[in-house]
């Protein structure tokens, strides 16, 4: 029996709540390994809209849900989001919820410190979502972060805040910013420890004792590949890593406990934030895009960048995940255009490559190459079957598997759960 791995194959949003959704409800536990709440997953059930922003999307099916050490944790954001969930009718007692005890946490003073680099020149700007990520990592590979567990022993914490305050104290007094008082900050840690201990667990523990047990364990990807720490579009990137490969070492499961991975894609591409962009669409075509697949985010409320779908992306996607079958979303907002392009290659200095350059500068340079296929004007929003496809849309579909080198094993054509083509059952591959 195989173990999912739902990852994004682009830069984010690309629609795994649905998805994940759909999988959690064939899952026993479900895992998110890496990010914190800067992910966004809406999932719509019943007619109630849920947005999960840090909690794994089996909290709403009463799941074994987890959160591994790949997590970076902002306990009061854990807590307004199981109090918003609550509000909605879905109550998440700590059986359900394990949180690992090594898991870094995300402070105010991350916050703080992710908010005035975005405040600052252009230069330093990456369009974080501000909520202190990429700081909370910096120190869990400084090895000075406070752990959950650390909650758990005030004797000691007093003095990991100490280590913690070293760094961070002459850094805002650096840039102006107001020192943070240890105490309070002890006060503060003290107080949220009794609400967030009772998640606390041995995670690697559990997780191989369901492993044995034969559970169905999916693990649920944040962001998108592209936005690895180490494979995507550095600098402009997320603060860990968005491949399939952390779903090992963000859960202390061995990677042979990963069955299958499912790449997550858009039939078009989108990003927020800055960073390089070769397919994207200022103009016209990237405003209908945006308006018609309503490209805000979940998170944030920014608008997406829109443009055309880059099979170069996502073929190098494909191969960095080791995915084995892609769920293609949002076909539907392709609905009605003559023609559509996808890129398959790009110019960079009179040459022409098939792969994205790692240097950010020729990232910024590499031009498209664009395949041209003839649009439809037919409706696919709502379609269940590939009977209820346009020849040209079943003819985009194919050229992108052709291009990418990968099946597609599910097709998505509105956020409904119903109107979903199925090919293949990751849990049953
Ligand atoms: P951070 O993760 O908040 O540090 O933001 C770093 C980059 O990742 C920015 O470009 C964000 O827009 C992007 N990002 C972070 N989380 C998401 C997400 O869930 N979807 C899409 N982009 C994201």
């Amino acid at each position: 029996m195989a173990n999912v791995v739902v990852v994004g194959a682009q830069w984010g949003d690309e629609g795994k709540g649905k998805i994940v959704d759909w999988l959690s409800e064939q899952a026993d536990v479900v895992v998110r390994f890496q990010g914190g709440h800067n992910a966004g997953h809406t999932l719509v059930i019943d007619g109630i809209t849920y947005k999960l922003s840090l909690l794994p999307s089996g909290v709403v099916r009463s799941k074994l849900s987890v959160i591994g050490n790949g997590v970076v944790l902002d306990p009061r954001a854990l807590l307004d989001e199981l109090g918003r969930l609550e509000a909605l009718g879905v109550k998440v007692p700590p059986e359900n919820l394990r949180i690992a005890e090594n898991t870094c946490l995300i402070l105010p003073l991350h916050q703080e410190l992710d908010a005035m680099r975005e405040s600052g020149a252009s230069s330093t700007r990456i369009g974080t979502t501000k909520r202190g990520i990429g700081p909370a990592y910096e120190d869990k590979v400084g090895r000075r972060a406070i752990r959950l567990m650390d909650l758990a022993d005030p004797a000691s914490l007093e003095h990991k805040i100490e280590r913690l305050l070293s760094h961070h104290n002459a850094l805002r007094r650096g840039h102006g910013m107001p020192e943070v008082d240890g105490k309070a900050l002890y006060a503060d840690l003290c107080a949220i420890a009794p609400k967030v201990l009772p998640y606390m667990d041995s995670v690697w523990l559990l997780l191989d004792r369901k492993r044995r047990e034969g559970k169905r364990i999916l693990f649920e990807g944040a962001q998108g590949s592209l936005l690895d720490i180490d494979h995507g579009t550095y600098p402009y990137v997320t603060s860990s890593n968005t491949v399939s490969a952390q779903a090992a070492t963000g859960s202390g499961l061995g990677p042979s406990a990963i069955g299958y991975v499912l790449g997550i894609c858009k039939a078009y591409t989108t990003r927020v934030g800055e960073g390089p962009f070769p397919t994207e669409q200022n103009n016209e075509t990237g405003k209908r895009i945006g308006e018609r697949g309503r490209e805000f985010g979940t998170v944030t409320g920014r608008p997406r960048r829109c443009g055309w779908f880059d099979a170069v992306l996502v073929r190098q996607t494909v191969r960095l995940s080791g995915i084995d079958g892609l769920a293609l979303t949002k076909l539907d907002v392709l609905d009605g255009f003559d023609e559509l392009k996808v890129c398959v290659g790009y110019r960079l200095d009179g040459r022409e490559i098939e792969y994205l350059p790692a240097s950010e500068h020729a990232q910024a340079k590499a031009e498209p190459i664009y395949e041209t296929i003839a649009g439809w004007s037919e409706v696919t929003a709502g379609a269940r079957s590939w009977a209820d496809l346009p020849a040209q849309a079943i003819k985009y579909v194919r050229r992108i598997e052709e291009l990418v080198g990968c099946p597609v094993a599910l097709l998505s054509t509105s956020p409904e759960r119903e109107d979903t083509i199925l090919m293949r059952n990751p849990f049953e591959s």
